[in-house]
């Protein structure tokens, strides 16, 4: 899967993978990482390996604290390339996951700003390649993400207070939702309170969030997760039913989902019958 039509490396083409499996029910590929910077490594490698061979890749990326490693690998991975190179990080279409309501670009707490700390500042790229999806129109961003092609590869963490989410679809989200304005629920605020002074009521009500359907329409998929707190939700998206309690459960019918654990979680699957 990983390999592309690139001609097959002697390599090993991901190193700091202390065991690999493809899950029994779902064909989904578990990677536990040796500890949580490789989770970033790791996915930076395969990333960029999930790139397609021509034209600009048309990626969706995630904020949050897991994949700070995968931004800071992807911009030393991105040094060794030229910058008219399609897998360089300035040629490619970016459509980030989700974006708060009501804070200005500029703010430091919005995820224009994450990303412009941690990936377009650092790979210098053009800001008319990279999109968020608009509060006051989020549904023409899945028109404008069609007229890109549709997304190469989707990469997402996970969020775990009440049931584990991706962007900020969370618990009772459809499955064949496209991206709107959602609500963001009471745990949601509270947990993303540490990114606001620890302020809960100065933390948006409300985001524009990707779809899970539009999550779901991505060629492949990579989530990211790290810590203890977030086996449970990891154990139950791979292995219940899928339920919209659930949101990442609807990554079960997807053909090319990889996840991408730290040793924790990896220790907590096994411990409970998930093949590693
Ligand atoms: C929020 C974001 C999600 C992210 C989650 C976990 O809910 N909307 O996209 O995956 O936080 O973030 P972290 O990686 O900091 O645990």
């Amino acid at each position: 899967m990983f390999e592309g039509s690139e001609p097959r490396s002697t390599r090993p083409i991901i190193s700091h993978v202390t065991a690999l499996k493809q899950h029994a029910n779902h064909g989904h590929l578990i990677l536990a990482a040796q500890d949580t910077k490789a989770v970033g490594t790791i996915a930076a490698t395969l990333l960029m390996k999930l790139l397609p061979q021509h034209g600009d890749p048309v990626v969706a990326l995630p904020t949050g604290s897991t994949p700070i490693d995968m931004y800071k690998e992807i911009a030393l991975k991105a040094l060794e390339l030229p910058r008219d190179h399609s897998h360089h990080p300035a040629r490619w279409i970016t459509f980030n996951l989700d974006e708060y309501d009501g804070l200005q670009y500029n703010d430091p707490q919005s995820y224009h700003a994450f990303m412009q700390e941690h990936f377009f500042g650092p790979n210098h790229t053009a800001a008319d390649r990279n999109f968020f999806p608009d509060p006051k129109a989020p549904k023409a961003y899945d028109t404008l993400i069609r007229s890109y092609g549709g997304i190469d590869v989707l990469v997402a963490g996970i969020g775990v207070n009440e049931s584990p989410h991706i962007a900020f679809q969370e618990k009772g989200s459809s499955f064949e939702g496209r991206t709107s304005l959602v609500k963001l629920s009471a745990s949601t605020i509270q947990a993303n309170a540490r990114f606001f002074e620890g302020r809960p009521e100065c933390v948006p009500t409300h985001a524009a969030s990707m779809g899970l359907r539009t999550i779901q329409d991505a060629r492949n998929i990579l989530i990211l997760a790290s810590g203890e707190h977030k086996a449970r939700s990891v154990y139950e998206a791979l292995t219940l039913p899928p339920s919209t309690d659930r949101p990442a459960s609807c990554l079960q019918g997807h053909h090319s989902v990889t996840w991408i654990v730290c040793p924790k979680i990896a220790a907590y699957l096994s411990a409970h019958g998930v093949e590693l």
